[in-house]
């Protein structure tokens, strides 16, 4: 055996997740999701979101707001009811512009500079004599005060943007309305893109009762039967997990080393970097830090063309590339399904319910292979009763949930 191949097989026993393992973190994320509640150090900070579930009824006219962290979007919603729903207008523009004319993510931008962004996304969708009330879908860790009062705990998702943590965002955005003369626009909601996608999917599905994003970032809220709430639980920070010696080098080189170690894990974000890094440290193959992105690697599994960074490798150094982006990717997919089995263990021990958990996010859509491995790590612990369960694709609710968080808001005024 030469020596790629032996470091190979070292690699993938390191990134093996066996079935016990799956267990032991879905306990471990369970009893971290109850010392949250009650309140105990927790690595989850199972966040109160001010939000019960939908019921299917809520019609209206509203405007949502999406800030994620990769692009902005303003959305026209009308709900129609029963699930239903159309979107007559829409605007979105990246934080970051491609060509490098502007970067709002950076220390460099102040937090009126990057409201003042978002303001004007605004302004391109409504008309200026009309009243709306507007659902903000905010993705990140924020402690509420209230359905439309969060205070922004900490950046993630490597964004740096001065003056906004430990500051309320519903003022930071009023504020802002106000400056660009658009004081008929009504914030009047604000909630996480899981807390989006779990409204969303139950707006045509009462058994919703967990929401999940696997893009970019990685978080996962439910629906907390004893508080009678969604509850954020910013699982992205979860630490109750095996990590390899490449895990503690991606978050030692990160942001913010410490936090956010199963979104370091399994995100979009991370999981290109974290490839590379293994395939060049210990594989030796010639590829730049920074270089690969989620995206390349769903192009190596998915058999499109090569991406850009791996253009020079030959025939045999690509294979190892693909091995490596294989076995990384379905510890990602694996890992989110623990978590998933630890909230079930919380919310119905012996599993007698119908429960639908929905999901979003670029890695969850288009990862090859990424949908089905999860899925089937459900199954591999639950046996039978994982039918269920149903895991389904909620696109774009974070947009929607954020209008339907506003028009639960409206109906409360
Ligand atoms: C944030 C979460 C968010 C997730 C998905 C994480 O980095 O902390 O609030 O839900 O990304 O966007």
């Amino acid at each position: 055996m030469d020596y790629s191949a032996k470091r190979l097989d070292e690699l993938q026993a390191a990134f093996d997740l066996p079935p016990a393992q799956i267990a032991d973190i879905a306990g471990k994320f369970q009893d971290e999701m109850l010392a949250g509640l009650a309140g105990r150090s927790s690595s989850l900070k199972m966040l109160p979101s001010f939000l019960a579930r939908p019921a299917g009824s809520e019609t209206g006219r509203f405007l949502a707001l999406d800030f994620g962290g990769t692009n902005v979007r303003v959305q026209l919603v009308e709900l129609a009811g029963d699930g239903r729903w159309t979107v007559p207008a829409q605007n979105a523009l990246p934080l970051k512009d491609p060509v490098g004319r502007y970067d709002y993510t950076t220390a460099a931008t102040a937090a009126p500079e990057l409201f003042d962004f978002l303001t004007a996304q605004i302004a391109a969708v409504v008309e200026a004599d009309e009243d709306y009330l507007l659902g903000h879908t905010f993705s990140f860790p924020c402690r509420q005060q209230g359905l439309n009062r969060a205070v922004l705990i900490g950046w993630t998702k490597e964004i740096k943007t001065a003056g906004v943590e430990g500051r309320e965002i519903t003022a930071l955005l009023s504020e802002a309305l106000l400056r660009r003369g658009l004081g008929r626009v009504k914030p009047c909601a604000i909630i996480n893109d899981t807390v989006g996608t779990l409204l969303t999917a139950a707006y045509g599905d009462p058994y919703t009762d967990i929401g999940a994003i696997c893009g970019t970032g990685h978080n996962t809220c439910y629906f907390e039967p004893a508080a009678a709430m969604i509850i954020n639980m910013e699982s992205g920070n979860f630490a109750g997990l095996p990590f390899t010696e490449y895990d503690r080098r991606l978050d030692a080189a990160s942001e913010r080393p410490g936090s956010q170690r199963l979104e370091k894990m399994v995100a979009g974000r991370y999981l290109g970097e974290l490839v590379r890094m293994i395939a060049a440290d210990c594989l030796n193959l010639p590829l730049e830090t920074g270089s690969l992105s989620a995206e390349d690697l769903a192009a190596v599994l998915g058999g499109l063309p090569r991406p850009v960074p791996a253009a020079a490798l030959t025939a045999g150094e690509f294979q190892l590339l693909r091995t490596v982006a294989q076995a990384v990717v379905i510890r990602s997919a694996r890992l989110v399904a623990a978590t998933f089995l630890g909230v079930l263990a919380r919310t119905d021990p012996a599993l007698s319910f119908r429960h639908t958990i929905a999901v979003d996010g670029s890695l969850y859509e288009k990862m090859p292979g990424y949908a089905a491995r999860l899925s089937a790590t459900l199954t591999e612990a639950l046996g039978p009763k994982a039918d269920l369960l149903t895991v389904k694709l909620s696109k774009d609710g974070s947009g929607v949930g954020a209008a339907i968080a506003a028009a639960i808001a409206g109906e409360g005024r």
